[in-house]
């Protein structure tokens, strides 16, 4: 069967600040990925499920909710998730996320009275990413592209505080792409060129490890 892949599917998480271009990306990649082997799109948050409507509704602004208790749904959103994304992997299918734990960390921490360290530990266990594409937007550059505005965090100055929660989150399997003043022609070929990267240093299929140790 060629090129399929035999052993566990790669993990691949987009991370960005809003507007940085994730699901535009996350979905090429899944179509180009199809053609070649199995591949899954997923997205956090998942506004398909009960809690996912209950996060939409406070992402629209039409329902208010205490910081610590939004953090947790957004978690339990990724949780009622894990059963079909380990399946997926185990399958041979590489799953490409949009937005996942770090998505929790970053925005949750980036408001007053919400440590990191609070905000990692719901998520603790969920399986580590082998590539986190980041995908790095300035917050002016943010602005200009259409849709910013819209809902509850897309404002410039929290936009800032959550890109620099990011970086407390990079370790060694996160990559760095720099949007700004390139075509998505362009960005789309740098993440294709360290998805390839993962794919080569993955031959060995090490094993899914959990997030946070
Ligand atoms: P989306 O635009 O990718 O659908 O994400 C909606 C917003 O939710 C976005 O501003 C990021 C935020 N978010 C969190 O605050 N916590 C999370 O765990 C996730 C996945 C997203």
């Amino acid at each position: 069967h060629g090129a399929r892949t035999t052993g566990r599917g790669l993990l691949i998480v987009f991370e960005g600040c809003d507007r940085s271009g994730k699901t535009t990306h996350c979905t090429r990649l899944v179509s180009e990925l199809n053609a070649r082997f199995t591949a899954q799109f997923m997205r956090f948050p998942d506004r398909s499920t009960l809690v996912g409507r209950m996060i939409d509704a406070y992402l629209k602004g039409e329902k208010e909710l205490d910081d610590h208790a939004i953090h947790l749904l957004f978690s339990t959103n990724r949780w009622e998730k894990v059963d079909e994304l380990k399946r997926a992997l185990e399958n041979g299918s590489h799953v490409v996320v949009d937005r996942y734990a770090f998505s929790g960390v970053a925005f949750s921490a980036a408001k007053d009275g919400m440590s990191m360290q609070w905000c990692k530990q719901p998520d603790r266990g969920l399986p580590r990413p082998d590539l986190v594409c980041f995908l790095d937007v300035s917050p002016d550059e943010a602005q200009k592209r259409g849709g910013f505005g819209r809902e509850r965090y897309e404002k410039l100055e929290f936009q800032a505080r959550v890109r620099q929660n990011y970086d407390h989150l990079m370790d060694d399997t996160w990559q760095i792409i720099q949007t700004d003043h390139k075509t998505m022609d362009q960005v789309y070929a740098e993440v294709m060129a360290v998805v390839e990267r993962t794919m080569q240093s993955q031959i060995n299929q090490k094993p899914l490890t959990p997030l946070w140790p």
